[in-house]
């Protein structure tokens, strides 16, 4: 929410008070001084007025986790075991996944408390390369590279999938980087030649590579500069 608005739902302050303190440089925010109306504010953001405090600002928490396969990407489940039983936190219901995996599928994920900034490593537009480590059934050949950089036509969603690199790592391994996240994406691409996905891992997302002190299971919280690699603009 931009400062203005924030300052002026506050019962102290209405909206020409609230463009004065900004004008006056009376307002911070996370310590600094801030004087232009749409400065965002978020749950995160510490908003002081001279010496008032008039938000104290939740701590935001970013995790990566080692995901094993054989458990679901989700916060909660019947049958199966989820990603945030794995977790050692306080609070866990205010966390969320950015970018779900498979059942069985392992590696990279990110969980954390902050939606804007999950928001922007998930949405379409960002097109941060996902790049997984796949094992298959069939022998992969060089027909894939090209197919998988012209794109994969989806039926179901009626729409062709961008262009995505593959790296052949031997006859039946491959490394594969998408910038897309589409249902079963990788297995319906493999799909496509009738070439069945028997492992499949995700090691990168975007600059960040999962950390290889992590044992399956495992995870640990995002440094400062890990967590601004991602670089959300303002949340609107
Ligand atoms: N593509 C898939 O098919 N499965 C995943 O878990 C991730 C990408």
């Amino acid at each position: 929410m931009r400062v203005d608005r924030f300052l002026s739902n506050h019962p102290q302050f209405n909206r020409q008070q609230a463009r004065l303190l900004l004008i006056e440089r009376r307002v911070r925010v996370d310590g600094q001084t801030v004087s232009d109306p749409h400065h965002d504010v978020r749950e995160f953001s510490r908003v002081e007025v001279d010496d008032q405090l008039l938000q104290a600002g939740k701590p935001a928490r970013y995790f990566m986790l080692h995901k094993p396969p054989g458990c679901v990407s989700a916060t909660q489940d019947p049958e199966h075991p989820t990603v945030l039983d794995l977790l050692d936190e306080a609070d866990k219901h205010d966390l969320h996944i950015a970018g779900r995996l498979d059942f069985n599928t392992s590696g990279l994920m990110l969980i954390t408390n902050d939606g804007h900034w999950s928001r922007h490593l998930t949405q379409p537009q960002t097109k941060l390369p996902k790049v997984y480590y796949v094992e298959t059934e069939q022998e992969i050949t060089d027909d894939y590279i090209t197919r998988f950089e012209q794109g994969v036509y989806f039926a179901y969603e009626d729409l062709t999938t961008l262009p995505a690199t593959l790296e052949l790592l031997g006859p039946r391994s491959a490394r594969l980087s998408i910038v897309e996240g589409r249902y079963h994406q990788v297995k319906r691409m493999f799909g496509y030649f009738d070439n069945k996905v028997v492992r499949l891992h995700r090691e990168r997302i975007g600059p960040l590579l999962l950390d290889s002190q992590l044992a399956p299971g495992e995870y640990r919280a995002l440094t400062a500069r890990e967590v601004a690699c991602f670089k959300p603009g303002p949340a609107v």
